[in-house]
């Protein structure tokens, strides 16, 4: 970070061989530094799985105090998954629903429907109806994430298809977005075939902390 930082400084477009060579390489550590280098922290793909955010220009941005931060989020991260027995698999959701148990809970978050249409792998209605058709056939608990409405639109989907679900919502203010105008209050939703439990605050502040370091 230190080292490639500083040649951010001294060479001009540097940014962008390091995304050239990551998207030839994928290299962790190129991801890790080009998602640090690139606008407002975005992760975005092309169609053909090339990393395609813009160099976000910032005086130093790779200052002690800023390396420091990051290799403790890595840290924390790392000591997270080395916690305890963790799988992480590489496939479409249709087979990962397909391998659950009903003493499973399922968590969906998918890309939103009708919204990031730039997402290089898309969503669209026929995986929409698809994961709502493998959701309401699993005989265990899902909980899915979706959007509500925002002051333009609402997500017509929750009025049809997922109608017969429980729907929790909770207001959520988006910081990433190309432009001011983006930037909008969101209304998220949770989608689930259950009663969701009731956290106390003590449990609360348990989970909190793990999360937190
Ligand atoms: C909203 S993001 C999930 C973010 C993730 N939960 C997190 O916190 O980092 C949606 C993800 O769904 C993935 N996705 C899109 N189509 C999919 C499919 N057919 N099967 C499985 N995953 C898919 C996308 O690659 C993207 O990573």
């Amino acid at each position: 970070m230190e080292e490639e930082g500083e040649k951010l400084l001294r060479i001009e477009d540097y940014y962008y061989e390091v995304r050239k060579r990551f998207n030839e390489h994928h290299s962790p550590l190129d991801f890790l530094f080009i998602n640090r280098a690139g606008f407002n922290g975005m992760i975005r793909f092309n169609k053909k799985g090339g990393h395609n955010v813009p160099f976000c220009k910032k005086p130093n941005r790779f200052a002690k105090s800023y390396v420091t931060k990051i290799v403790n989020q890595v840290d924390n991260i790392h000591r997270i998954i080395k916690s305890s027995d963790y799988t992480f698999l590489y496939q479409g959701f249709q087979e990962t629903i397909k391998m659950a148990k009903k003493e499973d809970i399922l968590y969906c978050d998918p890309p939103y429907i009708d919204r990031y249409v730039d997402y290089y792998n898309g969503w669209n209605a026929e995986d929409e109806n698809s994961l709502n058709n493998l959701l309401d056939n699993f005989e265990g608990k899902f909980i899915l994430s979706t959007w509500h409405s925002n002051k333009y639109r609402e997500n017509e989907y929750l009025k049809t298809i997922w109608k017969k679900f429980e729907i929790v919502t909770k207001e959520h203010f988006y910081h990433l977005g190309g432009s001011e105008g983006n930037r909008n209050a969101m209304l998220e939703a949770l989608i689930l075939n259950h009663t969701p439990p009731k956290i106390d605050r003590k449990e609360q502040r348990i989970q909190g902390s793990l999360f937190d370091g």
